[in-house]
């Protein structure tokens, strides 16, 4: 409780950088920048972030009604794409980039007291939803590994609470169906999207170069939701904490944040979503 409170406190006081001109070079990234590593989660201070104003904001074009698949992988839980999807997202610190969306993997900690990969200012949440778009140059997800503009991958980090989130029960039912690893159902985006923001207007995010499953990949965004955070509750919970991995022990992916080695961390302040179905 305590370090909530005063995570909403830093956040909301803290004077964030403005980014100086003779800086400004550090964002956009070149496209060919090398970091000596790429490793994605970081932890991040927000007194390490420089703000910046971009052109436009970061929106999110959102189809709620593309049919995916949910699948317990053993080690994971995924929403893959069927098809290329309508949903893509642009502006913001993409600039004119696009990236079309592929898929969505949820981390959480069985210790509903404990954090995901992804900390701010020591904070993390037990749930995380990651979703991962490629860039739409190129023709599909796996051409679009190969380059270091490839991917984007975003990240909400959701509360777990005392109040129930009403439009996650569709997508709760669905995640009992997979509780055995290797198995995979129909699901459409909307019973995927609808209980946690994708983004809507004014939202906060930190965004720095990452990487996607040890490729060098993707510019990573990290996104918090400061005035309607995404939530669920601790009965709802249980849907994820009841999944079984490969050998039928629990499942859960927990990792510790990798360290940031002179990456640039942004901050920016305007996102929006769009529903375009
Ligand atoms: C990145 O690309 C620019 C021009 O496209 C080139 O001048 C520069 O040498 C490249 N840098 C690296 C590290 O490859
Ligand atoms: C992705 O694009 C490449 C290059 O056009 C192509 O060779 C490959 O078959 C495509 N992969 C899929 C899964 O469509
Ligand atoms: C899922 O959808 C595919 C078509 O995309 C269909 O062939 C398959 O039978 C469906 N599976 C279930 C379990 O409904």
């Amino acid at each position: 409780m305590h370090s909530r409170t005063s995570f909403f406190i830093l956040s909301i006081l803290y004077r964030f950088h403005i980014l100086l001109a003779q800086n400004y070079d550090e964002w956009p990234l070149q496209k060919n920048q090398s970091f000596p590593t790429r490793s994605s989660p970081i932890e991040i201070f927000t007194n390490e972030a420089n703000f910046i104003r971009t052109p436009t904001p970061l929106t999110f074009y959102v189809d709620y009604s593309e049919n995916d698949e949910l699948i317990n992988t053993g080690s994971a839980v995924e929403v893959h794409t069927k098809h290329t999807s309508e949903t893509h997202v642009t502006g913001g610190v993409l600039y004119d980039d696009t990236y079309i969306y592929s898929k969505c993997r949820f981390y959480w900690n069985n210790d509903i007291q404990g954090d995901t990969r992804l900390r701010i200012n020591g904070d993390g949440k037990p749930l995380e939803v990651q979703l991962i778009f490629y860039n739409n140059k190129y023709n599909n997800f796996t051409d679009a590994l190969g380059y270091p503009d490839g991917l984007l991958v975003t990240s909400i980090l959701v509360d777990v609470g005392p109040n129930e989130n009403l439009d996650f029960n569709e997508f709760g039912n669905h995640l009992d169906e997979i509780e055995k690893s290797n198995t995979k159902i129909n699901i459409t985006s909307s019973t995927v999207f609808k209980w946690f923001d994708i983004f809507s207007v004014i939202e906060n995010y930190f965004a720095y170069p990452g990487d996607y499953g040890g490729c060098s990949c993707a510019t990573s965004i990290v996104c918090i939701a400061r005035y309607n955070r995404p939530y669920i509750s601790e009965r709802q919970f249980t849907k994820f904490q009841n999944l079984k991995n490969a050998d039928g022990g629990i499942l859960e992916n927990l990792e510790e944040p990798h360290g940031r080695h002179g990456r640039p961390i942004v901050y920016s302040n305007t996102a929006q979503e769009i529903q375009i179905s």
